[in-house]
């Protein structure tokens, strides 16, 4: 696997292999991999001849009170894991190549970014954005997956995809979660023993919401309620937002018709957790 730091190696060898008739899948992350991670990768490796993945830890989409400081990672573990996925390339730029001095350019969505995690980390889709389609002109790839996990993410790449052209093939994969339930993620690794159980208040809470709309509750205020106060039944929880919307737009909807995206953020101890559910 060849490893690349720079923009300039990286498109080389890009136009290299679409020169050659090759085509290449990319995955991109901030490193610190987990299964759910990798099983992006396993989705990629099947969809064309090469598969890049990048590791950046992109502190445009870190609000100043978040944790880009102590975000975890661990390099060398990290290139073995993609290794054996059997990436050709891993592309793992420093700050300094991503944002240069004097960096000036910045992508905002109007409206997808206005609801659920966006509404309490303002400056994270437009930090998303903007790696994301840098990332995208340097590695050109033909197909991008992205994890179902990040859902308003997804819908947020899937949007500049289309407004921007770029013509990828966005692809959203399956949330991968541990034995017991809890969503992998980079920040499970935050959580204190003590705090492990109250973490599995989240997807217990998108069962939970699943089953209320499957025995024909309809109204979302009443399914919100009743998931509040089963979250809040749990020591070291703060709720951010609790969702029930449209998976397209993500606006709200007072009563449930049709396909809708369950979604949750909250605090646990000092671990920001996310899930969700189409239901
Ligand atoms: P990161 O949190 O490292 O996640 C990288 C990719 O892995 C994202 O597409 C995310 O949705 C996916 N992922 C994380 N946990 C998952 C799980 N349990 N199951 C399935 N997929 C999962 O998301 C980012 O990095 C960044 O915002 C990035 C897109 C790299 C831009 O900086």
């Amino acid at each position: 696997m060849e490893i690349f730091k720079t923009s300039s190696d990286m498109r080389a060898w890009s136009d290299a292999m679409h020169r050659r008739g090759e085509t290449i899948s990319f995955v991109p992350t901030m490193g610190y991999l987990h299964e759910g991670h990798l099983s992006l990768m396993e989705q990629g490796i099947n969809l064309c001849s090469s598969l890049v993945v990048s590791i950046f830890v992109n502190p445009t989409q870190f609000g100043a009170n978040e944790d880009l400081d102590g975000y975890p990672t661990n390099i060398k573990r990290d290139i073995q894991l993609i290794e054996s996925k059997g990436a050709r390339v891993l592309f793992l730029p420093d700050r300094k190549e991503m944002y240069p001095e004097n960096y000036q350019t910045y992508i905002n969505l109007e409206h997808l970014p206005k609801h659920l995690c966006g509404l309490s980390r303002p400056v994270h889709f437009r930090g998303v954005a903007t790696i994301v389609a840098k990332l995208f002109n340097i590695i050109k790839p033909d197909a991008a997956i992205f994890g179902a996990k990040d859902f308003q993410q997804l819908q947020v790449i899937r949007q500049l995809n289309r407004d921007l052209n770029f013509n990828i093939n966005i692809i959203g994969a399956p949330i991968v979660r541990e034995h017991d339930g809890l969503a992998m993620s980079s920040r499970n690794s935050y959580l204190k023993p003590e705090e492990r159980e109250s973490a599995l208040s989240l997807s217990k809470s998108c069962i939970k919401a699943k089953e209320m709309v499957q025995s024909g509750e309809k109204d979302a205020n009443a399914i919100k309620g009743e998931i509040k106060s089963f979250i809040e039944s749990f020591p070291h929880t703060k709720i951010d937002y609790i969702s029930i919307c449209k998976p397209e737009t993500l606006n709200e909807v007072a009563e449930i018709k049709g396909e809708v995206l369950f979604a949750l953020a909250v605090q646990v101890g000092k671990a920001r957790l996310i899930d969700n559910i189409l239901i």
